[in-house]
């Protein structure tokens, strides 16, 4: 460490909602923390990288702390520890990588970015002894990352399910209690502030799959290539279907799987599903976040809190800072962190070997014979139905053009699209059939 022994200096890049959050609980909490480290930790912020140093902020620092060069925050030898908050996977990997090889630790709240280029961060990360912490990357305030690489680093894990996006919460939430369609939900969302500038992730299901990939990662001990994995957003989720989930007893939730097979090999989606109303996962709302870990030791845990947001992230930012400044302390790089992949490689299970039940809405003629036609075309394909569900709009009760939805019994989803595909050729489905997984968990 080159900084006094006293003092952990900082080089923030990014003083955004986060970055700013951090400035402002050292402000606060700074004492607290020297206190817990027996007056041994202390945290000086002393390089603060923007795009805009004249920018009014509502969060103050002194100006001479500002500048646009990350580089020279890197270089800097007052700079112990560097915090990437700048979003994205371009400058933020510059950043990060010269971070580490200058033989600083990083602390990061980038999803995207250790999802896409994790290999090569962890491998410089390794190669120079220097640690990644990444505890704000996953459902925010919430200590998950913690939780799954030392507190359960004793356990097989064999099923992680998450809410880990909180934007997509609260609208499926609102899209149910209120009845809204998606686009007015989007609007209240971005107008309560909770999406994103750019919501595309949120809503693409990319955040959470993202989230995903360092969870499944960390407990499989593999990287896992984004690009295998099976990811669907809320953008298509239509009131009917959430109404529909409603009379069937079930809510839908943006859900990421992550889940080990007894022949090793790993599922890993994300996806908008149904699940019982009785779940505890059920009731987590608002912008919420909530991970079921499963782990042959500990049984069933579950992890919930505020999964986005300035305070709740910037908790996860400072933790990791504290961890890295002990780390320094002690003279150690890495360290044991219970990850740092320890598989070359590993097996995910093609997503059409992937089985659950399902709940199909196919748009149809109500012509005679269409539910026999239907039904015969699913039992060819061995797919057993436990339950049918038409409900006859009342002030249309002779409509030319219904809605007959199907709940199957647990399949193959590669199964299940063979099927669908015979099916949708029928005369009288008249749109593509609408699918959601009903997850038991
Ligand atoms: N925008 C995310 C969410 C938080 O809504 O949960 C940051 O990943």
């Amino acid at each position: 460490m080159s900084a006094s022994c006293d003092t952990i200096g900082i080089g923030l890049a990014g003083f955004g909602t986060v970055g700013s959050g951090v400035w402002n609980m050292l402000a606060r909490n700074g004492g607290l923390i020297a206190d817990r480290a027996r007056g041994a930790l202390r945290f000086e912020i002393r390089r603060i990288v923007v795009r805009d140093p004249g920018k009014e902020r509502e969060v103050t620092a002194p100006a001479e702390l500002f500048t646009t060069d990350w580089q020279s925050v890197v270089e800097d030898p007052s700079v112990d520890v560097v915090v990437e908050l700048i979003g994205g996977t371009d400058v933020a990997y510059e950043l990060v990588a010269a971070a580490l090889v200058a033989g600083k630790p990083v602390v990061t709240g980038n999803k995207a970015l250790l999802a896409e280029r994790g290999g090569d961060l962890f491998a410089l990360s390794r190669e120079h002894d220097t640690p990644i912490h990444f505890e704000a990357a996953v459902a925010g305030g919430i200590p998950i990352i913690k939780a799954l690489q030392e507190s359960l680093v004793g356990n097989r894990v064999s099923s992680i399910t998450g809410i880990i996006n909180g934007t997509s919460n609260y609208i499926l939430m609102r899209m149910t209690e209120a009845e809204l369609d998606y686009p007015a939900a989007l609007k209240e969302a971005k107008e309560l502030g909770y999406a994103e500038v750019d919501e595309t992730l949120d809503v693409n299901g990319w955040d959470a799959a993202h989230k995903a990939i360092l969870l499944g990662t960390i407990a499989h001990g593999f990287l896992i290539d984004p690009e295998e994995v099976y990811v669907r957003g809320i953008e298509y989720v239509r009131p009917l279907d959430i109404r529909f989930a409603k009379d069937l007893g079930y809510v839908v939730k943006l859900l990421c799987i992550v889940r080990e097979h007894g022949d090793g090999s790993i599922e890993i989606r994300t996806q908008p599903s149904f699940i019982p109303k009785s779940h505890i996962l059920a009731s987590v709302n608002d912008v919420f976040n909530a991970v079921a870990v499963r782990g042959d030791a500990i049984g069933d845990a579950l992890f919930y809190g505020r999964g986005a947001g300035q305070d709740p992230t910037s908790s996860s930012v400072v933790a990791d800072l504290v961890e890295a400044g002990r780390l320094l302390r002690q003279g150690r790089g890495s360290g044991h962190r219970g990850f740092l992949p320890y598989r070359e490689t590993g097996t995910l299970k093609p997503i059409d070997e992937t089985e659950t039940a399902y709940y199909v809405r196919f748009p149809v003629t109500d012509r005679p014979g269409v539910v026999a036609d239907i039904a015969s075309l699913l039992a060819e394909a061995g797919i057993g139905i436990s339950g049918t569900h038409s409900p006859v709009d009342p002030d249309q009760p002779d409509a030319e053009f219904v809605d007959m939805v199907f709940l199957l019994h647990t399949c193959p989803f590669g199964t299940l699209k063979g099927a669908l595909k015979k099916i949708e050729a029928l005369d009288c489905v008249t749109e593509r059939p609408v699918v959601f997984r009903i997850e038991t968990l």
